[in-house]
């Protein structure tokens, strides 16, 4: 079992998301993406959170995998029955690096999608081509408002992300497989993550109490680090350098 955080796809050039490129300034203000990325924000200002996130699908769509993801495809086609890929990253670049997508557990949803605001159905759609690529601080336009409706009921749309004021679930985020599968696990190895959020961090522990080998890749010391301390290896480097090594000698 693979888990990945922002700091896998920082070397494609995505910000990471407690970095410092993370704030946005609405109306003279500057909000931290904690502060953005939740319901209650959508609520008191969609049009302005929609910004947000079209202008940063605009930089995920324009990102390309690096070895990193490259590395994982290779761990994926080598080991294609007992391989899970968990990631936090909403840029998609795992399944554009050519991971299957039964593979890919993207627990904080897909940026290039969106869902009825109101949830008339649970399904998911591609944000339309369309709606094409925001600039930092450019307004959303009448015409892409427009696009941005659930074709079921023609209410608003809203991006399929999770959001800070909101739960988990197995439908849109794979709650139960992700903990079935870190209960099985042989091996999870985490990268490029701050160890901030509930289920990752549900990952590392259950995968460590029922005996798994945990590795901890990152720039810098962070609890999962004391975690695999104890169970694994620690290794405090660049992400795609590393997950490159570690499928490498895995693998062969
Ligand atoms: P963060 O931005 O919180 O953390 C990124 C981590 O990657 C930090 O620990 C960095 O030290 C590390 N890092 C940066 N560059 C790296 C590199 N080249 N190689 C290795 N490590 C590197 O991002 P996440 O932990 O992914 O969720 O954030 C988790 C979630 O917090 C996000 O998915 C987002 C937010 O809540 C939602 O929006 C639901």
């Amino acid at each position: 079992m693979f888990l990945t955080g922002a700091g896998v796809s920082a070397e494609s050039g995505i910000p990471t998301f407690r970095g410092k490129e993370g704030y946005w300034t609405v109306r003279a203000r500057e909000y931290h993406p904690q502060e953005l990325a939740t319901h209650e924000a959508f609520e008191a200002m969609p049009w302005e959170v929609w910004a947000w996130y079209l202008y940063r699908r605009a930089i995920c769509r324009n990102a390309a995998p690096n070895d990193g993801h490259r590395a994982l495809v290779r761990a994926g086609t080598a080991w294609p029955d007992r391989f899970a890929l968990v990631t936090q990253n909403v840029d998609g670049l795992h399944r554009r690096a050519g991971n299957a997508d039964h593979h890919v557990l993207a627990i904080h949803g897909d940026i290039q999608q969106m869902r009825c605001a109101r949830e008339c159905v649970a399904d998911r759609w591609q944000i339309p081509d369309a709606v094409g690529e925001l600039g930092k601080g450019e307004p959303v336009s009448p015409a892409v408002k427009a696009l941005l409706v659930c074709p079921k009921c023609t209410g608003m749309a809203r991006p399929h992300v999770l959001w800070f004021d909101e739960s988990y679930d197995e439908e849109r985020y794979h709650l139960d497989t992700v903990r079935r599968i870190a209960n099985e696990a042989a091996l999870v190895v985490v990268a490029g993550t701050s160890a901030q959020t509930n289920l990752p961090w549900q990952v590392v522990t259950l995968g460590a109490r029922a005996g798994a080998t945990i590795v901890d890749i990152n720039l810098e010391d962070n609890p999962f680090g004391e975690i695999a301390q104890k169970s694994g290896g620690v290794i405090r480097g660049p992400a795609a350098a590393a997950l490159t090594a570690i499928v490498d000698r895995l693998v062969g």
